[in-house]
């Protein structure tokens, strides 16, 4: 079956056909709205290409074009979720070269966007909004020679980076012309109208007939129909897909739900929180971080501040801070933090954690923490957030949209983004050297492989959920980073399936915690940490002395645990620091497997809220 798994960071939707654009692509907009947005904009070509686009929700844009409504039958649109440049009118898209003439919508992210845009930018081209797509319209019109497939095969050889890009010009009416690298694109087969889309609950409306365009391809549209045809060159035959789904089932791709669709969504957020910003000499480039080297060294400590699955993050956090950069670091929670008098000062920073960017409690602490004189970084999903906006330097996880109330794709993306700041501090305060370099930056480009692969033994995880399904308590053990997955594991656990559960580091086990450990307790080991592995086993032998069901998360290569587990979810080897990226998410699929088979509302868990923006 076609599932959808990448992390969609905007809606795509465009039409060539006999009916009026305009309303049509609204329409398929709005049906895109579940993923978050934060300003859309549609274009429809008729002699010249005619452009109305807002900030805010669809309605704005929706009442300029009742007062200013676009005629035509050919057109593209988008809602946008901001990653170069803050939400605004001017960074919407479309956007249009200097003649008017050529339009583009495009999703993900072009990451040699500063060299492309300087380049262009000695040559005399003048851009109006901040965005990296805007770069590609002026490519587009400047490659273009009367052939508008060719110009736009030209222009993404220039384009690097995982994206999808709709191009249209006022030359060549009746046709649209995308290119997908890595993010989705799909054509609706309509009767003499063609639809194209970054999903199909934009277009099911219309059809339920699909064209799946994969990654490394580039479709033309019009009116009877699309060809498919490889970038370099060369036709593809593609089968059409016929799919039955509601609409609910198709917004969440295909999966039974946001969560498990989020899950899914992690090697693609792995690839898009990297790109552009670590090279494979380990070289780390962090856009909106702005600190110069001289701060880097003088950092004395390092705070970091977030709630719940954030918090969990920081933990991972303060292990890789500790390790690489040999740097004092805290965890605390922003609940706490913000009303303990904490011991910040200068030269220390402080990186707040939040998904939404918007957590009272977090927003709290991080402002406390900055009026001490510590320098503040954000590592938050949301562009244009509070935290965003208040903080010195901002770190953006590209997670895309989280729906899902239980966090596990920005949870990842935190992960990525303490790596990079680890290698970025690392570097410039000498103590990160090529070698240590080249390895963190080789294993994270090993990642979204390697979290594919864990992905694909979800049935294994599956059945294992049985062991715990009807358990009274479930405890969680691990030491050092495999502690801080432990905690997070754990969490995911109870918040959806209901289940009293507790993580611990292994050690603390016998200081009063084995007493609740009986025969048919499920104890869940992490146990991926070589330099601990003997201590953490000694733990495994004493919960297991005593009757309890042992389910360990460990390497596939990993020869003595089979003899003391009574289930093992394995993970691929990789570096140890970079551990708790795959090992994080068996938890995550156990968690999911444990709520649905115990019934419940696994997206809207009870009592819980997305964002906590109330203390
Ligand atoms: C759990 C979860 C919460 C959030 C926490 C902080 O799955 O999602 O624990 O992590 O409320 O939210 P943000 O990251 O938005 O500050």
């Amino acid at each position: 079956m076609y599932q959808e798994v990448h992390a969609r960071m905007c809606g795509i939707m465009g039409y060539v056909g006999p009916r009026q654009a305009a309303p049509l692509i609204l329409d398929g907009l709005r049906r895109l709205e579940y993923r978050g947005y934060d300003s859309a904009g549609i274009a429809v070509a008729n002699g010249d290409i005619h452009v109305r686009k807002a900030e805010g929700k669809i309605g704005r844009l929706a009442s300029l074009l009742e007062t200013d409504p676009l005629h035509g039958t050919v057109g593209i649109g988008h809602t946008r979720w901001a990653t170069h440049g803050v939400p605004s009118d001017v960074n919407a898209h479309p956007h249009r070269d200097p003649s008017g003439r050529f339009v583009v919508v495009h999703n993900g992210i072009i990451e040699n966007f500063h060299e492309l845009r300087e380049r262009l930018s000695a040559e005399g081209h003048l851009f109006e909004s901040e965005t990296d797509t805007e770069i590609l319209a002026h490519l587009v019109a400047l490659e273009y020679d009367g052939d508008i497939v060719a110009a736009v095969r030209r222009a993404v050889a220039h384009a690097e980076g995982a994206y999808a890009l709709v191009v249209m010009t006022a030359n060549e009416p009746g046709r649209i012309v995308a290119v997908r690298r890595v993010s989705p694109l799909i054509v609706g087969l309509g009767d003499g109208e063609t639809f194209l889309a970054s999903d199909i609950p934009a277009v099911l409306q219309h059809t339920r007939d699909f064209l799946i365009v994969e990654d490394g391809e580039l479709v033309v549209v019009d009116a009877d129909g699309a060809t498919i045809e490889h970038i370099e060159g060369g036709r593809v035959d593609r089968a059409v897909m016929h799919v039955d789904w509601d609409a609910e089932q198709a917004e969440k791709g295909g999966y039974e739900h946001f969560m498990l669709k989020e899950i899914h969504e992690q090697p693609a957020v792995i690839t898009e929180t990297v790109g552009g910003r670590l090279d494979g000499e380990g070289e780390v480039w962090l856009e909106d971080v702005h600190f110069d080297d001289a701060f880097a060294r003088a950092i004395d400590r390092v705070w970091i501040t977030a709630c719940g699955t954030a918090l969990h993050a920081g933990l991972v956090g303060r292990e890789i801070f500790q390790r690489i950069l040999r740097l004092p670091t805290a965890v605390e929670y922003a609940h706490e933090m913000r009303y303990a008098d904490p011991l910040v000062s200068a030269p220390s920073l402080t990186v707040a954690i939040s998904q939404s960017g918007e957590t009272a409690d977090t927003l709290a602490a991080a402002r406390l923490a900055r009026q001490k004189g510590s320098r503040l970084l954000a590592l938050t999903n949301v562009v244009g957030s509070t935290l965003s906006r208040e903080a010195d330097d901002v770190l953006y996880t590209r997670a895309g949209p989280e729906i899902s109330v239980a966090s596990t794709k920005a949870y990842m993306a935190m992960l990525i983004g303490e790596y990079l700041l680890a290698l970025r501090i690392g570097r410039a305060r000498g103590v990160v050297d090529e070698a240590l370099s080249q390895r963190v930056a080789h294993g994270l480009h090993l990642l979204p492989a390697q979290v594919e692969h864990v992905l694909q033994a979800e049935n294994d995880v599956a059945k294992a959920a049985h062991r715990i399904a009807d358990a009274q308590d479930v405890y969680f053990i691990g030491r050092g980073l495999d502690y801080a997955v432990a905690m997070e594991g754990s969490l995911k656990l109870k918040e959806i399936s209901y289940l009293h559960s507790e993580a611990m580091p292994a050690g603390e086990l016998k200081h009063g915690t084995l007493a609740l450990v009986t025969a048919g307790v499920p104890v869940i080991v992490v146990l991926t940490q070589g330099a601990v592995y003997d201590k953490t086993m000694s733990a495994v032998q004493e919960v297991k002395a005593r009757g309890a069901t042992v389910l360990a998360v460990a390497y596939e290569d990993d020869a003595t645990i089979g003899a003391f587990a009574d289930e093992v979810l394995r993970i691929p080897r990789t570096d140890d620091l970079l551990s708790p990226v795959a090992s994080i998410v068996p938890l995550q699929l156990l968690a999911y497997h444990v709520a649905r088979l115990r019934g419940h509302d696994i997206d809207q868990p009870r009592n819980l809220a997305k964002s906590v923006t109330v203390e």
